[in-house]
C-alpha cells in the first residue's frame, strides 16, 4: 500500500507533495513525511527537521493523516525545487513517526521513499547491521536506503555524466531485494535528482516543462501536467530539471509511451453529505445507469462491450469462466457465478485473488478469467491475473479506475465507470459491478441458449434498474431507526440465500470494516450447521428475504432463529404480508428479478452499516488499519 510522490524542476516542490499526499492518502493514512531538499543558499533556516543536518534534506514526518503532516510543516513550508513525500499503509512496524517515511540511508546520503514490501530485509538488515550501519526504524524500507547508501561506495565516479553513479547504485541495490517496490530516491551529493523504481507496485511519472514528477498513481499529477508515463516493472527512471530517462533494470535504456493524462485529481466534493461512503450510497442509482449507458442492444436484445479484444469465435467458444477478486469484489464475483450460470450456462469458478495466485489450478483452454476491481491496483488480483495470463488464458478486467495497472495489464475488459470511489467502504463500485456481470451474463446467453425474448425481458428488467435503487433508498430514515436498537450489538449475523447469499456477505463486511462490529454473513440455511450456537437475545440477525425461489425457505430459516429468542431485521419486498409476523424488523425495498436482487437488497445494508458506525464514533470514511487499495499482497 502507501503512497509516493517526487518532484524535481524549479518550482516549489512543498506544495505540490503535501497535495499529491492528500489526492494519495486512500492508498493508507497512518503516517505521512515529506523530505526537501533546500536550494545551495539554504534559505530555510527557520523550519525544524530532525534530520537536516545529515542528509541536508528537511524531513518533517507526522503521525495520522496527511492534514497532521500539514499542521507540521505549518505556514512556512522549507522552500525547495526537489522533494519526496509518503502516505503510510503500516506493514513492518507500528505507525510512529521513526517507522514514517523518508527514510535515510548511510549517513544521510541517501533519502527515500518506498511502496510495497521487501521480503528478504531481515537478511539485508543483519548484513548491513554487521557492515555498521544504524537503523532508526523497524521498517523494511529502511533497508533499500542503507544499501544504496553502501553501494554509492562501490559505484565509480564518472566527470562526464555524474547521474550514472547514482544508477548504477540503485541499480545494484533493487538487484538484492525480493519482493515489491516503488521508489522515489534523492540524493545528499547530487541535488536536481531522483531516481524512481518500480517492480510489483504502482510508479508513473509525470511530464511537465523543466519539472518532471514521480507518483503512485495519476491523481496528483491533474493540474500539474497534461502527460505521463506508466512505468513497467524493473524500469528505472532519472529524473532532472532539464529531461528524464527510463532504463531496464538489466537491459539498459527503454523508450517509453508518452501519454495523454486522462485521470483528474480523484477529487470529489461530498456535495452535502456528511460522509462521502453517504453521498457514493445514494450515487447509486446514477452510477447503475452509467455502467450500463451504451451498452444494451435493444435490436439485437443483448449487451454491446467495446473493450473485451475478442473475437466473436473466441466468444463463442469460451468454455468456463473464471471470477477473481479481493473483498467486495470477490463478493461480486460470487454474484456473477450465480448469473452467468444461470443466463449464460457458461461454469464459473470464483476465486480469491490471494490464492488464485498461488494455486495452480488446471484450466482448461477456452476459459477466460474476469479480475474485478474497484481500484484496479490490488496487488492480489493484479498478481493472479498476471499468473493466469502467463499459462496462455485471456485475462479481462472489470475494473472502475482508467489506465490503472489491472486495466493496462488484462488483455481487455469493461469500465464501470462509476466515477470516483473516495469513501474506503466500498458501494457504487459493488453494485456497478454486480449490474456489469449482468450484462455479461445476458452477453453470453444470448450466444449461447437465451431467446430474443429472453433477452429482451432482461434488458427491461435492467433498465428498471437504477429507479428500483433509488426507490429502494427511500429506507434510509428507518434504517437510522433500526440502527439504534442494535448500535450496540457486539455480534451480528447476516443471512440469505443463493442470490442474496453474497448480500449477506458484502453486508457482513460492511458493518465489520466501518463499525468495527463483529459480523459473520451465511448461506441462510447453512446457520444450523453451527453458527446458530451465536444465537440469542442480544445477537442479531439480518434476513435478506425478498420473494423469490428460496422465500419460503428463508422465511422457515427466520423462525428457527426467532424460537432462540435471536432479533430479527428482514430486508424484504414491498409487497410481503408474512416477515412482518416474524422479524422485529422489516425494511422493504421493491421486488425485481432474481439476478438482479442483490443490487436492491444491498442499499439497506450499506446504509446500516453507515447509520451504526456513525453512532458509534467511527470515521466511516477512513475506517481505522484500512486503506482503499490494498498493494501488498
Ligand atoms: C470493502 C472494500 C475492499 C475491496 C478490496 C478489493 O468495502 O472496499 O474489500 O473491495 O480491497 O479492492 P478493489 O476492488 O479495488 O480491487
Amino acid at each position: 500500500m502507501c503512497g509516493i510522490v517526487g518532484y524535481v524542476g524549479s518550482d516549489d516542490a512543498c506544495d505540490f507533495l503535501v497535495e499529491g499526499l492528500r489526492r494519495l492518502e486512500y492508498r493508507g493514512y497512518d503516517s505521512a513525511g515529506v523530505a526537501i531538499q533546500p536550494p545551495p543558499s539554504g534559505s530555510n533556516s527557520d523550519s525544524e527537521s530532525s534530520d537536516s543536518e545529515s542528509s541536508g534534506f528537511y524531513v518533517t514526518r507526522s503521525v495520522g493523516r496527511i492534514a497532521s503532516l500539514a499542521g507540521k510543516i505549518g505556514d512556512e513550508p522549507v522552500r525547495g525545487a526537489l522533494g519526496i513525500g509518503h502516505t503510510r499503509w503500516a506493514t513492518h512496524g507500528p505507525a510512529t513517526e521513526p517507522n514514517a517515511h523518508p527514510h535515510l540511508g548511510g549517513d544521510g546520503e541517501v533519502v527515500l521513499v518506498h511502496n510495497g514490501v521487501i521480503e528478504n530485509f531481515q537478511v539485508l538488515k543483519d548484513e548491513l547491521i554487521a557492515k555498521g550501519y544504524e537503523f532508526k526504524s523497524d521498517t523494511d524500507s529502511e533497508v533499500i536506503a542503507h544499501l544504496i547508501a553502501d553501494a554509492l561506495k562501490q559505484a565509480p565516479e564518472t566527470a562526464e555524466q555524474p547521474n550514472l553513479r547514482y544508477l548504477t547504485a540503485v541499480q545494484a541495490s533493487v538487484a538484492l531485494l525480493r519482493g515489491t517496490y516503488g521508489l522515489a530516491i534523492a540524493f545528499r551529493d547530487q541535488p536536481n535528482l531522483i531516481i524512481a523504481a518500480r517492480f510489483g507496485s504502482p510508479l508513473v511519472i509525470g511530464v511537465g516543462r523543466g519539472e518532471y514528477f514521480v507518483s503512485s498513481d495519476a491523481s496528483p499529477l491533474a493540474g500539474r501536467t497534461e502527460r505521463i508515463v506508466y512505468m513497467a516493472d524493473h524500469q528505472i527512471a532519472v529524473l532532472t530539471p532539464e529531461g528524464f530517462s527510463v532504463i531496464h533494470r538489466d537491459q539498459g535504456k527503454v523508450r517509453v509511451d508518452i501519454r495523454p493524462l486522462e485521470v483528474g485529481s480523484g477529487e470529489a466534493s461530498m456535495d452535502g453529505y456528511d460522509h462521502y461512503m453517504l453521498k457514493e450510497i445514494y450515487e447509486q442509482p446514477e452510477s447503475i445507469r452509467n455502467a450500463m449507458r451504451g451498452r444494451l442492444d435493444d435490436q439485437n436484445a443483448t449487451a454491446i462491450f467495446g473493450g473485451l479484444n475478442l473475437t466473436p469465435q473466441q466468444l463463442r467458444s469460451v468454455e468456463r469462466i473464471i471470477l477473481t477478486g479481493c473483498g467486495t469484489s470477490w463478493h461480486s464475483a460470487l454474484v456473477g457465478e450465480y448469473l452467468i450460470e444461470e443466463l449464460a450456462r457458461i461454469p464459473v469458478n470464483v476465486e480469491y485473488a490471494s490464492e488464485l495466485r498461488y494455486r495452480n489450478p488446471p484450466i482448461e483452454n477456452n476459459t477466460l478469467v474476469f479480475g474485478i476491481t474497484q481500484s484496479g491496483e490490488t496487488a492480489d488480483t493484479l498478481a493472479a491475473l498476471n499468473e493466469t495470463k502467463r499459462k496462455g488464458h485471456r485475462t479481462l478486467a472489470i475494473c472502475n479506475v482508467v489506465a490503472s495497472s489491472i486495466a493496462q495489464a488484462a488483455d481487455g475488459g469493461v469500465y464501470l465507470h462509476a466515477g470516483p470511489e473516495i469513501g474506503v467502504a466500498s458501494t457504487k463500485a459493488y453494485t456497478s459491478q454486480c449490474c456489469v456481470l449482468a450484462m455479461l451474463g445476458l452477453f453470453f446467453g444470448r450466444m449461447r441458449h437465451l431467446s430474443f425474448e429472453g433477452g429482451q425481458r432482461l434488458i427491461e428488467e435492467l433498465r428498471r434498474l437504477p429507479n428500483a435503487v433509488q426507490q429502494a433508498l427511500t429506507c434510509d430514515e428507518q434504517v437510522k431507526e433500526v440502527a439504534k436498537k442494535y448500535a450496540d450489538a457486539s455480534t451480528v449475523l447476516y443471512l440469505g440465500r443463493q442470490y442474496n447469499f453474497p448480500t449477506a456477505l458484502e453486508g457482513a463486511l460492511k458493518l465489520k470494516e466501518i463499525s468495527y462490529i463483529h459480523a459473520e454473513g451465511y448461506p441462510a440455511a447453512e446457520m444450523k450447521h453451527g453458527p446458530i450456537a451465536l444465537v440469542d437475545d442480544a445477537t442479531p440477525s439480518v434476513f435478506i428475504v425478498p420473494q423469490g425461489s428460496t422465500y419460503e425457505k428463508v422465511l422457515a430459516n427466520m423462525e428457527e432463529v426467532k424460537a432462540r429468542g435471536g432479533p430479527i431485521i428482514a430486508v424484504a419486498s414491498h409487497d410481503d404480508a408474512h416477515v412482518e409476523a416474524i422479524a422485529d424488523d422489516v425494511i422493504r425495498v421493491p421486488q425485481v428479478q432474481g439476478f438482479l436482487q442483490p443490487i436492491v437488497t444491498v442499499v439497506p445494508l450499506q446504509l446500516l452499516s453507515y447509520h451504526i458506525a456513525l453512532l458509534r464514533g467511527c470515521d466511516v470514511d477512513k475506517p481505522r488499519n484500512l486503506a482503499k487499495s490494498v498493494t501488498v499482497e
